[in-house]
């Protein structure tokens, strides 16, 4: 009966999920990628399927019942492909909430780190910066769980919409990305912040150029690694994790796959991965595969 209690526990709805079963990764377009990577590397034995939705690439600057049509459409998919738990591997979806992503699926989700026990490690002046899209920062939430652990601290978001559309356009060592660096990284300069958050799963494409505009005073970090703890501490949890056999990598945009895998190719082994394009719309939330 122990036994049998800890199996109707590991999932929502009831039904019993096994360790086989694949992990979903979700964001907007490619800045994902940069989560799926550490995914890959602490949890080897894992099967991933990633969806990227390229198609309607930004979210950033869209209204929140947008957002939450796009992402229903996502989950949809991958609770048709059978998931066991769903990574948000975007801020922007993460703010909408863990039972609005679900959207009523069995699986869990986990969203990305906001920064709260990561910036204590680093900063000396409790003077930081959050770098996300512009609905990201309008939501407050990063701003607002960081001040609720720790009060004393300053917090300044700056949305950063110009970012992703030159990201997901592979618009890299260009005067434009450059131009738009500076705009962004010289207003957290003008707060004297010690300590710069990634809170757009896109900007570790940029790390080191947002590193050498802010200079070497200030710590930038980025928390797709302790996303990717997260995960599989609520796997262990639920004794979903996959310890043994070799992992797999599906990747799937809604466009332009091409394009999507020469980005991919900068964060992820491609060699060991599938890759194709979905069609969203098509997919029948009631049916399962596996
Ligand atoms: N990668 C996303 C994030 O972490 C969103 C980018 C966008 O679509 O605007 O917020």
């Amino acid at each position: 009966p122990a036994l049998s209690g800890l199996f109707l526990c590991n999932c929502r709805g009831g039904n019993i999920m096994n360790k086989q079963q694949p992990i979903g990764v979700i964001d907007s377009g490619v800045g994902g990628l940069t989560v799926l990577r550490r995914l890959q590397e602490l949890m080897p034995h894992e099967h991933f399927i990633f969806l990227g939705d390229t198609l309607n690439t930004p979210y950033g600057n869209r209204s929140r019942e947008d957002i939450i049509r796009l992402v229903n459409q996502m989950t949809d998919y991958l609770s048709y492909r059978n998931i066991k738990a769903l990574v948000a591997a975007c801020n922007t979806i993460t703010v909408l909430g863990e039972e609005t992503i679900r959207n009523g699926h069995d699986f869990e989700v986990i969203g990305m780190a906001k920064g709260s026990k990561m910036i204590p490690r680093v900063t000396k002046t409790g003077r930081i910066g959050i770098m996300a899209t512009d609905f990201t920062i309008s939501t407050g939430a990063h701003k607002k769980e960081i001040q609720a652990a720790h009060p004393e601290y300053q917090v300044f978001g700056v949305g950063c919409p110009r970012l992703v559309p030159l990201i997901e356009h592979e618009q890299f060592g260009t005067a434009e990305l450059k131009d738009a660096i500076k705009e962004y990284t010289d207003i957290l300069k003008s707060h004297d912040v010690d300590t710069v958050m990634l809170s757009c799963t896109h900007y570790p494409f940029l790390k080191k150029e947002i590193e050498a505009a802010m200079g070497p005073a200030v710590t930038v970090l980025d928390p797709a690694e302790v996303t990717a703890k997260k995960c599989r501490y609520d796997l262990c949890e639920r004794d979903l994790l996959c310890k043994t056999g070799t992992g797999t990598t599906e990747i799937c945009f809604t466009t332009d796959l091409e394009r999507g895998l020469r980005l991919a190719s900068l964060m992820v082994d491609l060699s060991a991965c599938r890759a194709h394009v979905v069609g969203l719309e098509r997919q029948d939330p009631a049916q399962k595969v596996g």
